[in-house]
């Protein structure tokens, strides 16, 4: 039943050619992308908020200088994804205006606190490393402006999860309470970021459509194990123990079996009451609405040039 239209999108899409953005897609694939990237730009920008916290407590200058560059890099990395976003027919202000309300989503990482200097190191270590994961493959997702914008967005990001991790090591290899900090960080953020690949495959209502499409190339459950596999060995030259008595590898499958999250609290962070949605969402909202003077003066001068350009 599918029309002769669809059948020549699939094909360009089993060539792995590149959809371009007046080209024709189905609305399916223009719907799927739009969420899918809307989500990711919003996750950038929310993702801010837990690091922008640690800003201007950041324990040296040099420190500090770094962990403004990289929350400065997360408002680049929104910027891109809105700007991909858009060439799909959606304005960033539809978009903003989906996230203030809450009809569209933001990754459940965000919604938890950030309560010492080490979770600045496993925010970066973890949480960004999760990011790398998923994002390595969706430098080949098959529609352009995503994957272009991917391509940048991963290079900023291996560099801001080397960050966090060299802030683990000093803090894995300092006084017994900074490695205990560091553990203490590794212990609320290990879970929560197995929960970024989303739900276990029998429960992600999106992955066959996507992955038909090639707008994701892996499922989330096997980009979890990968994530667990890579990350495992570099807890342990950390001294750090990882907090899952399930953990264990197994020869067979070349990977370690762990302990799945808890997927009620998943459900729960995503359905809005997760420890921090609410501060995360009215801070988003207040920043909105203070910056209404600042685009209102932006589109007045863009008018008033325009005039000009015309007279
Ligand atoms: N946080 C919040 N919502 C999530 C998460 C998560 N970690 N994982 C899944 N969901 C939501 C989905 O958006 C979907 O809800 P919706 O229908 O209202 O949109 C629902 O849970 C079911 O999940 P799936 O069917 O598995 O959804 P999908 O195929 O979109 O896969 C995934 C989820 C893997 C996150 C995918 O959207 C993706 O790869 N996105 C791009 C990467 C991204 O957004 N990263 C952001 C975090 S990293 C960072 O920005 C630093």
């Amino acid at each position: 039943e599918a029309t002769p239209e669809e059948l020549a999108f699939q094909a360009r899409i089993d060539r792995d050619e590149k959809i371009e953005p007046k080209e024709w897609m189905p609305e399916g694939y223009r719907k799927t992308l739009i969420r899918q990237i809307g989500q990711h730009a919003h996750s950038e920008i929310v993702g801010q908020l837990p690091e922008g916290n640690w800003i201007t407590r950041a324990p040296t200058l040099e420190r500090k200088a770094i962990l403004l560059a990289k929350v400065q890099d997360e408002a680049g990395h929104g910027l891109y994804l809105y700007s991909a976003a858009e060439t799909l027919g959606v304005s960033r202000d539809e978009l903003l205006e989906k996230l203030h309300s809450g009809e569209m989503k933001y990754s459940s990482i965000f919604n938890y606190p950030t309560l010492t200097w080490a979770d600045m190191g496993a925010v970066g270590w973890l949480v960004d490393g999760a990011a790398i994961m998923n994002q390595v493959p969706l430098q080949r997702t098959s529609y352009g402006p995503y994957s272009r914008a991917m391509i940048r967005i991963c290079k900023e990001e291996s560099f801001h999860q080397r960050q966090g991790y060299h802030i683990m090591m000093k803090m894995a290899r300092g006084t017994p309470e900074q490695k205990e900090m560091a553990q203490d960080a590794l212990n609320r953020f290990w879970f929560p970021s197995l929960m970024m690949f989303g739900p276990s495959d029998k429960d992600s209502v999106h992955s066959e459509k996507s992955m038909a499409w090639k707008i994701k190339i892996n499922t989330n459950d096997e980009l979890r194990q990968r994530f667990v596999n890579e990350t495992v060995p570099q807890a342990e030259f950390l001294g750090l123990t990882v907090p899952d008595p399930e953990l264990a590898w197994n020869e067979e499958k070349q990977g370690y079996d762990f302990s799945e999250p808890d997927w009620a609290e998943f459900f729960d962070v995503i359905k809005g009451n997760g420890p921090c949605n609410r501060e995360r969402l009215a801070t988003r909202k207040d920043a909105w609405d203070e910056g209404a003077w600042f685009r209102d003066g932006l589109t007045a001068h863009a008018e008033k040039s325009a005039k000009r350009r015309a007279a």
